[in-house]
């Protein structure tokens, strides 16, 4: 820390519970902090109610508020992602020096701060988006920090944002995880993991109740107990506490008066879209999303309630065997859901050039995050022991956890189906699973029709190259290009320079 001179060494703007909570968590530590909010009564009540917690200094205007910084500049910016994250840019920059360092600190979209990147760097700014997970109270006791950004920018804040990380083992959830957009791509994923193993836990909950026949008490219990095991994390620990919650109004249960429509702010969505985009396939993530829009068709689903037949789950089974059955499947189900999450990471480190370091990712979400569990102690050992692997499935810990699980999986897809309960993300992840150990899948004959009604062309496992069949002339063979097969291969030659496929194979990107 350089000495003292009498200005702050960082700001916060934009005090909302989030940014209040991290400005505080940054000023106990003893770091001289400037606050500031667009509305300065906000600020007023800040300093009012905190001012005592450690070095502060409100400021009233943005002019004062930069004015009480030391050089270079380091302003943290929490306010609601997209357009207000712009305003601010837009009126901090005039205000600022070559070198001073903006960091956006909120939800934003990785395009966003790839584009925000690129304006402050032509006004001499360096910009930083950081994700910061583990909500309000993350914020104030030690978050997981995910800063993306200029390796010299990082360098001016990293004191800061370690001091205030969560520290799991000594070490902080907190390391710079690459440049421009990578720290908000990484928050991204982590959001769509977090959305997958939330899906699961309701699936598991689902089954508990509606097969099992078990009350939301009993179920508290049991996640309560899978929390000591392989599955102990954050996510299952407040599973217990939400569902052994009591109603005041009714006395029973509140999860049985909570509304059965989850809204979401788009950052799964984010996720499965850029995923999409990279060709990975992120089953998980993706159906806990869709899973989310179909739970948001209440009134849909009242009246097809009332109209569509299917089996009327609880015809019950041997309790003691679904409950283990299910605690597998859910185990089983993560993994895949994170080794995916990590695939399209590293997909998107290729894609960007970003050189991520997934090992260092799950050390960081190894605490303070939403997704925290010691499973992340599992797959940061996957990658120091194998480096980069393709697939977290193909480390022994994970093959063997899977091999374990698998029976236990199957039957609990059987029994969910049977009894006609829906369940999107074990039932997915179980498809990705079995797809994946495919040496030999159907989508050969996709590329054969493909290539009927689009001459979109197809490999062959015993030559090189692309071909294609006339399939609506003489049904013989053509290597792409035209270029004939020979006779003993069973397809007529053409001769040199006949017609190319009756459609030429459209240019686009060739199936590798
Ligand atoms: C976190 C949380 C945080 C927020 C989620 C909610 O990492 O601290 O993920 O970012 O609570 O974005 O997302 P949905 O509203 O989309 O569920």
């Amino acid at each position: 820390m350089t000495e003292s001179t009498g200005k702050s060494r960082i700001g916060v703007t934009g005090l909302a519970v989030m940014g209040a909570n991290l400005a505080r968590n940054i000023a106990r530590r003893g770091t001289p902090t400037a606050v500031h909010n667009r509305t300065t009564a906000k600020m007023t009540e800040f300093i009012k109610e905190y001012g005592d917690e450690g070095p502060f200094t409100g400021c009233e205007s943005v002019e004062d508020f930069v004015n009480a910084l030391e050089t270079p500049r380091r302003i943290i910016v929490m306010v609601k992602a997209g357009r207000p994250v712009d305003a601010v840019i837009e009126e901090l920059t005039p205000l600022l020096d070559e070198g001073d360092i903006i960091i956006d600190a909120g939800n934003s979209h990785f395009p966003d701060t790839v584009r925000r990147t690129e304006e402050c760097a032509a006004n001499g700014i360096r910009f930083m988006g950081i994700g910061v997970s583990g909500g309000e109270e993350g914020a104030l006791l030690g978050p997981s920090i995910m800063p993306g950004g200029d390796p010299s920018a990082y360098a001016e804040v990293e004191e800061v944002l370690t001091s205030i990380a969560a520290v799991v083992d000594g070490t902080p959830c907190c390391v710079h995880v690459g440049p421009g957009g990578a720290g908000h791509y990484v928050k991204m994923v982590h959001n769509g993991i977090e959305y997958a193993d939330i899906q699961l836990i309701a699936e598991a909950y689902d089954l508990l109740t509606h097969v099992a026949g078990l009350d939301a008490p009993a179920i508290a219990k049991i996640f309560e107990e899978w929390n000591s095991g392989d599955l102990d994390s954050f996510l299952i620990e407040i599973t217990a506490k939400v569902l052994a919650k009591t109603d005041e109004k009714t006395g029973g249960p509140l999860v049985d008066v909570i509304v059965d429509q989850a809204e979401q702010k788009g950052t799964g969505t984010w996720t499965a879209v850029d995923a999409l985009g990279l060709g990975i396939p992120l089953t998980g993530i993706t159906e806990a999303v869709f899973a989310r829009g179909l739970s948001a068709l209440r009134d849909e689903r009242k009246k097809a309630s009332t109209t569509l037949s299917g089996p009327a789950p609880g015809q019950g089974a041997d309790r003691d065997d679904l409950v283990e059955d299910i605690r597998l499947a859910l185990y089983a189900s993560k993994v895949v859901a994170y080794a995916q999450g990590f695939a399209q990471m590293r997909a998107a480190s290729e894609a960007n050039d970003w050189d991520l370091d997934l090992g260092a990712m799950a050390t960081i979400w190894r605490g303070g995050c939403i997704i925290r569990a010691r499973f992340l102690n599992r797959i940061r050992d996957a990658y120091a022991e194998h480096g980069d692997v393709e697939n977290l499935l193909m480390v022994p810990y994970f093959t063997d956890a899977v091999a374990n699980a698998q029976d236990a999986w199957r039957r609990v897809v059987v029994v969910a189906t049977e009894q006609g309960v829906a369940i999107p993300a074990f039932s997915s992840s179980l498809s990705y699973y079995d797809g994946y150990r495919r040496e030999r899948g159907p989508a050969n004959l996709i590329q054969g029709l493909r290539d009927f009604f689009g001459a979109h062309t197809y490999k062959r496992t015993d030559a090189e190259g692309y071909w294609h069949t006339r399939w609506s002339q003489d049904g013989t063979e053509v290597a792409s290009g035209g270029q004939p097969r020979s006779e003993a291969s069973g397809s007529t030659s053409l001769p040199a320079g006949t017609d190319t496929p009756a459609s030429e194979p459209d240019t686009g990107p060739k199936a590798e």
